[in-house]
């Protein structure tokens, strides 16, 4: 690693980006079970977001795992290389002024911790889609809870591996007992107040 310059200096700062682009740039870490609601929420907001003319980007565990991350399994090594990619991507959306909407299910309270700072705290915000497991097994979207009770999916968060709840989220947004229009104005309210720019 000694050979290798970088040039942060002599780029533009994510502050000229913002400026053309008229939004703060953010990362909002999207964190939940499988089958939480995460995925709907990233989506509804990007689109909402969209519409009022902001530039945004989303990734998505499922997707990240089909291209960058293909090589990563669900060990507790892998979980956390797979978070440490996409939180160093979303760092380079940052300092290009775009707004990065994270969509993982990002277990652990360390994995967590690591994204955020990568990310950096001020850019960091941490939406806890909460709804407990129960209510997501029924979901069973992609009938992977079922695979994974069967013994046929190994290491399955929140059946045979960890969830550990976040404690100090940014926000909550409870899936289980409001309904989807509820939870995106939420979000979508919190998001706005995070990325308005202001002129200096
Ligand atoms: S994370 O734990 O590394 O943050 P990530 O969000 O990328 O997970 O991927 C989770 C998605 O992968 C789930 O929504 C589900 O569709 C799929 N998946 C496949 N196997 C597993 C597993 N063992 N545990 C959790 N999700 C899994």
């Amino acid at each position: 690693m000694s050979n290798i310059f970088p040039i942060f200096d002599t780029i533009l700062s994510a502050e000229d980006k913002e400026k053309l682009l008229k939004q703060k740039s953010l990362v909002v870490w999207v964190v939940g079970l499988s089958g939480s609601g995460k995925s709907t929420l990233a989506r509804g907001l990007e689109n909402a977001l969209h519409q009022k003319g902001y530039l945004t980007q989303i990734l998505d565990g499922d997707n990240l795992r089909t291209g960058i991350n293909k090589n990563l399994s669900f060990s507790d090594e892998d979980r956390t290389e797979n978070i440490r990619r996409a939180a160093e991507v979303s760092k380079l959306f940052t300092s290009c002024g775009i707004i990065t909407i994270c969509s993982l299910i990002s277990p652990t309270e360390e994995i967590r911790k690591m994204a955020k700072t990568i990310i950096g705290s001020d850019k960091y915000f941490e939406v806890y889609v909460n709804c407990p497991i129960e209510v997501c097994e029924s979901r069973d979207v992609k009938g992977l809870y079922k695979l994974a009770r069967k013994g046929e999916i190994k290491n399955f968060t929140g059946i045979d591996a960890p969830f550990e709840e976040p404690k100090n989220p940014d926000l909550e947004i409870k899936t289980d007992i409001n309904s989807i229009e509820v939870c995106h104005n939420q979000l979508v309210k919190n998001i706005i107040e995070k990325i308005k720019f202001e002129e200096s």
